[in-house]
């Protein structure tokens, strides 16, 4: 494949490193990235937040790297290849945890306060004790996930991300103009002295969201599909869990006895419907479910269908590399190597900017 890196749009995301993926993860996310891979248009950074996944789950680390090789396995199984795009690990990569700590510095704590996901998390996580630096630094450490790629970009980074994320993205540009005020529109910048690639855009172009609009996908107890409320179905599931899983899956609470109408609309089923049925099944379900005409069993099997179907050959895809589990960690390490070298780029320019490069001081200038 010819060198395209410098005349596509970069796109960089990052996932956390927590285990097996589900059907949530696969239709807000994962399905989004391929398509951006395939479209050719782009040069894709992916990589799993191995170090944001400590942030909750600092207490035990024993599966961490585990869970990465699991994720890698399941975007692989969805069609993210290698070849195309750039995948790894981020502990891999130590100038995340460089900038991390450079951003750090100059990051006001309210900021970092009062980003929503914050409060909302304390409260939610409830086992789990959240008063940690590492915590409220979450989107410090995502910036510098960031801003790591977004400098050689051709046109503003592109970071596609959920609803969910938002908070976060706005965050990295604000750091990032603080960045470049304090450290890069300066009298050295002015004078010259600043000789490396440092140019009057700063340090850092401002990264560009992409939203990604994605259904809802409910799961089996009918709230939105999550690992941590054991409602998922996961892209590994055999056909025999999927069946078992979906057939247990809450419905119209209107529909009590099989001759009961019901509303699709008010079904967490009717949503999967919506993602894994043709529009002739969904047709049919929408006239049989309020004319009390088929059954929710019934139902839910043509959703179960849908939904094995789909999973059919992702599946074939990931037993080829679940036999081989080190062929899917050289990705990695390929992967790594590659982002290094556009993060180490950025570095250099970072210390320079701060006066932390190993250079012999310069003496100090006379007047
Ligand atoms: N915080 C993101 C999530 O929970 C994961 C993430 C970490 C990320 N670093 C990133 C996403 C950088 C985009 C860019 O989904
Ligand atoms: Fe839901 Fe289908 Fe039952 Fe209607 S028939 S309530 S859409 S499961």
């Amino acid at each position: 494949m010819p060198d395209t890196s410098t005349t596509r749009k970069r796109v960089l995301s990052g996932m956390r490193a927590t285990g097996k993926l589900h059907l949530g993860n696969y239709v807000g996310a994962l399905e989004n990235w391929v398509r951006m891979q395939n479209s050719g248009e782009y040069d894709c950074y992916y990589f799993i937040a191995d170090w944001h996944a400590l942030t909750t789950d600092y207490a035990d680390t024993r599966e961490v790297k585990r869970n990465s090789l699991e994720v890698t396995m399941d975007w692989l199984a969805a069609g993210l290849d290698p070849a195309k795009s750039t995948l790894f690990v981020q502990s891999h990569v130590k100038q995340h945890a460089e900038l991390y700590l450079m951003l750090s510095m100059i990051t006001p704590l309210g900021w970092l306060e009062r980003v929503p996901t914050y409060k909302e998390q304390m409260e939610n996580l409830t086992g789990k004790d959240l008063h940690t630096h590492g915590f409220l630094g979450y989107p410090v450490l995502q910036s510098a996930d960031i801003l790591l790629y977004a400098k050689d970009a051709v046109t503003p980074l592109l970071v596609p991300v959920g609803e969910d994320q938002a908070a976060h993205l706005e965050i990295t540009r604000e750091i990032a103009r603080r960045f470049n005020y304090l450290f890069c529109y300066n009298e050295d910048f002015a004078t010259g002295l600043m000789t490396g690639s440092v140019s009057y855009d700063g340090v850092f172009p401002e990264p560009q969201t992409i939203l990604t609009p994605s259904p809802r996908v409910p799961g089996t107890d009918g709230r939105k599909m999550s690992k941590s409320y054991g409602n998922a179905i996961f892209l590994t599931d055999s056909e025999v869990e999927v069946r078992t899983k979906l057939k247990t899956m809450v419905t119209d609470p209107a529909r009590i006895r099989r001759t009961d109408p019901g509303d699709p609309e008010k079904c967490p089923v009717w949503d999967l419907h919506k993602i894994y049925s043709s529009a002739e099944r969904r047709a049919e379900v929408n006239e049989g479910c309020r004319t009390a005409g088929i059954g929710c069993i019934q139902c839910k099997g043509w959703v179960a269908d849908g939904v094995v179907a789909t999973l059919a050959p992702m599946q074939e895809r990931r037993s080829e590399y679940m036999n081989n589990p080190r062929l899917v960690w050289d990705i990695l390490e390929n992967g790594a190597s590659k982002a290094r070298k556009a993060a180490e780029h950025t570095m250099e320019c970072v210390r320079e900017a701060m006066h932390l490069d190993a250079s012999f001081p310069e003496p100090p200038k006379s007047e």
